[in-house]
């Protein structure tokens, strides 16, 4: 399939996604990294990863450029090569697709993907260019699909999927924060409660992704009425929770839209 990547910029981002792409079976040496200035971090990944590093990178010569520096880099970056060949992918958050396209002449997809991408449990959204066709939309989907999941996103959606899978990891975070305690009280230590409840949302998160019929039903499955799930669930809703994640949600999905529309 694949035959050369070149990730450019060597942040966070880009050594979760090579990580899980390395993880997936993809050749280490098929993977070629640079950034701007910081030659001890790429000469780590080197060594860590085993990827090829590069500092004067021709983008024609391979044949997915995958552009993971932070947004204000981007367009400079583009308009200053000259483009001939490869898939031009950004994971650089607000910049649209249309833009990198005009900017360099070729198709062009902005993915976004979550840093779970290094466990292979990633969530991306793939914004498809116009001038994408199917082969490149396929391409796209296969090289991100190896470290998780992905869902079509466009400029009506990509506020609302950032929010769901870019932010929630914190409002998960957040909840298991406020479990664990109950554990620690009853004397097991933080690590292990941490593991406890991590363990049973990842299983949920598992049965969720297979399961098609509606939640309400799923929690009927685990709450028999008067029973010790149920009083929970009662609490949860007598407070409100379904209020407060989705207002959580909204407010996190309007700030990002909100950027985006700065001039
Ligand atoms: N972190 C996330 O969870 C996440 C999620 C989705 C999308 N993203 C997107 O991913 C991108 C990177 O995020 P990050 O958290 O990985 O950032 P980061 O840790 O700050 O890394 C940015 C990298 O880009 C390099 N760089 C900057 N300008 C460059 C240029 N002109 N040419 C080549 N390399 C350049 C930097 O190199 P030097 O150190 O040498 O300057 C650095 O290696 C952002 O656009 C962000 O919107 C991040």
């Amino acid at each position: 399939m694949m035959n050369q990547l070149l990730m450019v910029g060597a942040g966070s981002m880009s050594e979760a996604l090579v990580r899980g792409w390395i993880d997936s079976g993809i050749e280490p040496t098929h993977i070629t990294m640079t950034n701007r200035s910081d030659r001890e971090r790429l000469l780590f990944l080197q060594d860590e990863l085993g990827v090829q590093i590069v500092e004067d990178e021709n983008v024609n010569d391979y044949d997915i450029v995958v552009l993971a520096m932070q947004p204000d880099g981007v367009m400079p970056y583009v308009e200053s090569k000259e483009w001939k060949t490869p898939l031009l992918v950004s994971v650089a958050a607000h910049i649209e697709p249309s833009q990198l396209e005009e900017a360099s002449g070729l198709p062009a997809v902005c993915a976004m993907p979550n840093t779970p991408v290094a466990y292979r449990s990633g969530m991306t959204g793939l914004w498809f260019g116009p001038e994408t066709d199917e082969a490149d939309r396929a391409k796209a989907t296969s090289l991100f699909e190896r470290v998780g999941r992905t869902a079509v996103t466009d400029a009506k959606t990509m506020s609302a999927f950032m929010a769901a899978a870019g932010c929630s990891p914190a409002f998960f975070y957040e909840i298991v924060g406020a479990m664990t305690p109950v554990l620690t009280d009853v004397g097991y230590d933080e690590q292990t409660a941490r593991q406890i409840v991590a363990q049973a949302m990842k299983g949920s998160a598992e049965l969720l992704s297979h399961e098609t019929r509606k939640t309400n039903e799923l929690i009927a499955d685990v709450a028999a009425p008067g029973g010790p799930t149920d009083r929970g669930v009662g609490v949860l809703r007598e407070r409100n929770l379904a209020d407060v994640m989705a207002s959580a949600l909204r407010e996190s999905a309007k700030e990002d839209h909100e950027t985006i529309e700065k001039p």
